[in-house]
């Protein structure tokens, strides 16, 4: 099995995505998951979200906003875990783990929380005046988000680099106190695409809410066109030629046409195309390339429960990496059951549980269950409940006999039976029948007999 780079990314659900996200962010991303080597986790960051709002009415509709723009713009769910963060419970409960190995002193360090003290002191106020324990967390919370699931390449702006590097460091304090040899976590690298556009706003600056000049993506039409009439120019008159490379309007061509189309909107401006009819070329391109999504969009936004489907989709998805990883992690600092500890640890030697396979046993309500965990700690295997820790503890020793398995492949999963019954199911996610195989033979090797 050929291992694709896990890439994931959040987005924070505070605002309505424009013109300068979806060139800057939203399609590189989708372009990225199409890559048959990517695998792709994108997520709302929508705990994110309240650090810097308290505005539930805003929460709500930026999701719902953002959710829609993604699948509009023709993210494929099926290729890609896209879920919200607030919907797998595993992040804010590894987000506790790692706060307590987080040193303070590198949290004091971070630019957003640093930035805000400092303002403060330039005022003659507290320093801590209005910050929040979120904003000072929001480098831990991010970094559960990333080391959930061991992500490999997260794209983000600049400004969220030295996140990134944080979440580095709290990994390899935690691989190191409680890895006992194995590393848990995988080491995240951010990804910084210099090639893609950072798209110039109506005035020229940086494309940003905050310097309030955007062009709206999917809201209508009319709204698009009326931004794009706003642009600013210089005050050269039809039939003067327009200099192209001076001028934000073409960047903000260039960032959508192809080269031919580039070429001829230059020809046609340094040949004294007027500035008005340089504004309709660009609404007819954004137009032509955009429409389509903008009304998949607008059908969205007007049938959430759909998108709330295809969102409890995404949450198991994410879920089933999660929860096994989270219980390994439990596991590891100490977090452990009481019930027939010594019956469900496969060895005590550090060294060799360090290499092996791995099985957890957990309560859920009133009932006993246990998962299967590969060597790299994926998970393979999930049991069903049962109604005493003995009879769990019988059915892992048979599984561990060495008699040969019962297991029946359904879709792109799979089943233990035993003894007429079935007993467990597949709790990694496949998305072919090759994959799905060989989990199954890594559960195989997994619950052979050990060898000394
Ligand atoms: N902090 C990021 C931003 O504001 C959003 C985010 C949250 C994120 N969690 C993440 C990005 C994990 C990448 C990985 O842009």
């Amino acid at each position: 099995m050929t291992t694709r780079t896990r890439i994931l990314t959040g987005i924070t659900t505070t605002g309505t995505p424009h013109l300068g996200n979806y060139a800057g962010a939203i399609r590189p991303a989708i372009l990225a998951s199409e890559d048959a080597n990517a695998d792709s986790f994108y997520f709302l960051a929508d705990y994110h979200a309240l650090i810097k709002c308290d505005d539930p009415q805003r929460i709500q509709r930026s999701r719902m906003e953002i959710a829609a723009t993604w699948l509009a713009g023709g993210l494929d769910v099926n290729r890609v875990t896209f879920y919200r963060q607030s919907d797998i419970p595993e992040i804010p409960e590894l987000t506790w783990l790692l706060t307590c190995v987080a040193a303070k002193g590198l949290l004091n360090r971070a630019h957003a929380y640093k930035a805000s003290v400092d303002k403060n002191v330039e005022n003659g106020e507290d320093p801590d005046a209005g910050i929040s324990m979120g904003l000072y967390s929001y480098p831990v919370l991010m970094a559960a988000d990333i080391l959930m699931f061991n992500a490999h390449k997260v794209p983000v702006g600049r400004d969220q680099i030295q996140h990134v590097e944080m979440a580095r460091d709290i990994g390899q304090r935690f691989n190191h106190l409680f890895g006992n040899g194995k590393e848990f976590f995988t080491m995240p690298e951010a990804l910084i695409e210099e090639s893609v556009a950072t798209l110039p706003g109506l005035d020229g600056r940086k494309m940003s809410k905050s310097y309030d000049n955007t062009i709206p993506l999917f809201t209508s039409a009319k709204d698009m066109k009326d931004a794009i009439s706003r642009i600013v120019t210089d005050s050269r008159a039809p039939g003067e030629a327009k200099d192209p490379d001076n001028s934000h309007l073409f960047t903000l061509y260039q960032a959508f046409a192809t080269k031919a189309q580039e070429a001829q909107f230059r020809g046609e401006l340094l040949e004294g195309l007027s500035w008005g009819e340089a504004k309709n070329r660009l609404f007819q391109l954004l137009d032509g390339q955009l429409g389509e999504a903008r009304e998949r969009y607008h059908q969205l936004m007007a049938r959430p429960s759909d998108m709330e489907d295809l969102l409890q989709v995404g949450a198991k998805k994410a879920r089933a990496v999660a929860a096994p990883f989270l219980a390994e992690l439990r596991e590891a600092v100490g977090l452990r059951s009481f019930v027939n500890q010594d019956n469900f640890t496969i060895s005590n030697s550090k060294k060799k549980a360090a290499k092996s396979s791995r099985i957890l046993s957990f309560r859920e309500g009133d009932s006993f269950r246990f998962r299967v965990l590969a060597a790299d700690g994926s998970p393979l295997l999930l049991s069903s409940e049962f109604a005493d820790g003995k009879k769990a503890g019988a059915v892992i020793k048979q599984l561990q006999s060495g008699q040969t398995l019962d297991i029946r492949t359904e879709a792109y999963g799979f089943n233990v039976w035993l003894d007429g019954e079935c007993v467990a199911e597949s709790s990694a996610f496949y998305v072919d029948a090759a994959q799905r195989d060989a989990g199954i033979e890594a559960l195989r090797a997994a619950l052979a007999p050990i060898e000394d």
